[in-house]
């Protein structure tokens, strides 16, 4: 018998993350203030974060040791995720190309986000935080952020995407039950929020305006920090769990991919699974093909540009140098509310400005087509943000099959889209 599904022993679960800042091709841009006379933007984030956040974002070590708390939850969560070889899709296909798809969407809260969330609530509970604020796109890491803090005892409040939360209202009860208080942006509980509703009473806000609003309501509730899903250093250095065991798992199943395939929104799950196979990409870049799959709604790698913005529409945050599509950018309503937002981490942009990193775009009509052969094949719903990727690695299956070409493709299953179901009922309904 095949097998087809690779997991780990708890003892060989990696216990450091690995620091893609450290793999970076180049020295990591810093950070930067406006131009204007409103006040240091550096000050604002440090004000707002937890010590061992900011500590983390920079460092330059390659290894961080994963706190045996953290360790511990995650082993309760259930990692290592499985990951699959998809035999089935590449019989469907009729392709050459081998399949390997690490199934984030196994754990509890149905995505990748407890990964840095978990590690999030573990230190502001060390340093005494009341509460974690934070934003949400999809409700994904809203969800994830409120079960995290839950473990640790500590509050969770978090902005959601008003369109975003109407579309997605279970997920919104989910994260009350688990002790989450979900409010919707921009919103009418902080200055941010209200400047945006006298603008737009009925905006659908965007990731950009519940940056603004978790940012607004930490600087004016001083017991609470700020904590982040994507974007930032520190989330893709937790992230990195993704690809640390997806190369253990590799080395079991005996293989090593020629293509590594994530969608991305501020870039966290793709710098998570490509952590270990960028170093190789650096040293040469023929060695391996690293892809990122964004929304025909936001495609800041394959049509922004890269220049210094801020990550919030009214510029709280200190410019960051990365692919933009403008702070002022509202992108169309749309059922991928994780990857929406009109800038992303400064690491991914790097790799992106340097050649490393490829990029793709689709409109949402194909990504649900890729979807629904998913959950065909396999029975289980792919979040409308994993649906890219998934669309992304038959495309490049398919040409493997057109070149004959017996490659390896990897690819990161971000979530589960059981409460995103009616995006794809909505898309059928438009076809019919
Ligand atoms: C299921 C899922 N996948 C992917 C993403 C994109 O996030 P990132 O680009 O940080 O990986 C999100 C964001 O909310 C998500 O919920």
């Amino acid at each position: 018998m095949q097998k087809n599904m690779f997991f780990l022993k708890e003892q060989d679960l990696p216990t450091q993350w690995l620091n893609i800042k450290s793999v970076l091709p180049d020295k990591l841009p810093p950070l930067k203030e406006p131009n204007d006379d409103r006040g240091s933007r550096l000050d604002v984030i440090k004000k707002i974060r937890t010590k061992a956040m900011l500590d983390q974002d920079g460092t330059e070590e390659k290894w961080v040791d994963i706190p045996g708390e953290v360790l511990d939850k995650y082993i309760q969560v259930g990692r290592s995720t499985p990951l699959m070889r998809a035999i089935e899709l590449e019989q469907y296909l009729d392709t050459p190309a081998k399949i390997y798809i690490k199934r984030e969407d196994f754990l509890p809260t149905h995505s990748f986000k407890l990964n840095t969330a978990i590690p999030q609530a573990y230190y502001a509970k060390n340093e005494n935080v009341k509460g974690l604020i934070s934003e949400t796109g999809a409700g994904q890491w809203g969800l994830g952020l409120s079960y995290a803090c839950n473990m640790f005892n500590i509050e969770a409040i978090v902005f959601w995407v008003r369109i975003s939360m109407e579309q997605k209202p279970f997920r919104k009860y989910w994260s009350e039950m688990l002790g989450g208080k979900i409010y919707p942006s921009p919103s009418k509980l902080t200055s941010s929020g209200r400047i945006l509703l006298e603008k737009d009473p009925n905006s659908y806000g965007s990731l950009g305006t519940a940056i603004g609003d978790a940012i607004s309501y930490t600087l004016e509730n001083e017991e609470y920090k700020y904590a982040s899903g994507s974007n930032l250093n520190h989330v893709l250095l937790h992230q990195s769990i993704i690809g640390l065991e997806t190369y253990r798992q590799l080395e079991i199943a005996g293989d090593m991919p020629d293509t590594v395939i994530a969608c991305c929104g501020g870039g966290s799950n793709l710098g998570g699974i490509m952590a270990p196979f960028i170093q190789a990409k650096v040293e040469n870049p023929s060695n391996i093909k690293l892809l990122a799959v964004e929304s025909n709604a936001s495609p800041r790698l394959s049509k922004g540009e890269y220049k210094y913005d801020f990550s919030d529409p009214l510029g709280i945050t200190p410019l960051t140098l990365s692919y933009t599509m403008g702070h002022d950018f509202m992108p169309p309503s749309s059922h991928v509310g994780g990857l929406r937002q009109h800038n992303g981490s400064p690491m991914v942009g790097m790799l992106r400005n340097k050649g490393i990193l490829d990029a793709v775009s689709y409109d949402q009509e194909e990504i649900f087509e890729a979807g629904r052969l998913f959950t065909k094949l396999y029975g289980s719903i792919p979040a409308p943000e994993t649906c890219h990727a998934i669309k992304a690695t038959i495309d490049e299956a398919l040409s493997a099959k057109v070149n004959n070409e017996k490659k390896t493709i990897l690819m990161c299953f971000s979530g589960n889209g059981l409460l995103d179901l009616n995006g794809y009922i909505e898309s059928s309904d438009k076809k019919r």
